[in-house]
């Protein structure tokens, strides 16, 4: 008999990994998970909404596709962490994003409202590893996240302001083609 088989069996096994981790965490983390999974839905509509014929901006495109690419090696980076850790991954379904955008800055603004509600959840997840002495998890949370998410706010508030000293169709023309070599945690040189 294959013991994997068996539910029961797979479950003490899973629990064999499991210390110190609280169902508090594990909720937190699955949380976070859908999440990124969320923004890594909203970058890539956005992306494809500015590779329309009739918007045409290739470097907002490449900028948004590279930032859902990242949301999605986020969500898989904390699911790795939870397998590690012994916990149960719960994928919700990811809402619905919005069609279409008036405007580059529009767009831009949706980004930075997004990665700061990211960013809130991220520091959440902190506090809970706090409240509960897991220090594992606070260190995973600061290694790979929250150095990033306060980069990555900057950088969208550098280009909205940008974008407004530029209000106009040449303006706009000019900070698409700047950003043909920038992505969420690098600006173009
Ligand atoms: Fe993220
Ligand atoms: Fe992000």
């Amino acid at each position: 008999m294959n013991f994997l088989l068996n539910p029961q069996f797979r479950r003490i096994f899973c629990l064999m990994v499991r210390q110190n981790f609280s169902k508090e965490c594990e909720d937190a983390l699955n949380k976070q998970i859908n999440m990124e999974l969320k923004a890594c839905h909203a970058y890539l509509a956005m992306a494809y909404h500015f590779d329309r014929s009739d918007v045409a901006t290739t470097g907002l495109f490449n900028f948004f596709k590279q930032a859902s690419l990242e949301e999605r090696h986020h969500a898989e980076l904390i699911m790795e962490y939870m397998n590690k850790r012994g916990g149960q991954i719960i994928l919700s379904s990811v809402p619905e994003p919005k069609a279409s955008y008036v405007s580059a800055k529009e767009a831009l603004i949706e980004a930075l409202n997004m990665e700061k509600e990211v960013n809130e959840s991220l520091l959440d997840v902190h506090a809970t590893g706090a409240k509960v002495n897991d220090p594992n998890l606070c260190d995973f949370i600061e290694t790979h996240f929250l150095q990033e998410q306060v980069d990555g706010l900057k950088i969208l508030a550098d280009f909205i302001r940008q974008l407004e000293r530029a209000e106009c169709d040449l303006g706009v023309y000019l900070f698409d083609k700047y950003l043909l070599n920038a992505h969420m945690h690098n600006k173009a040189k």
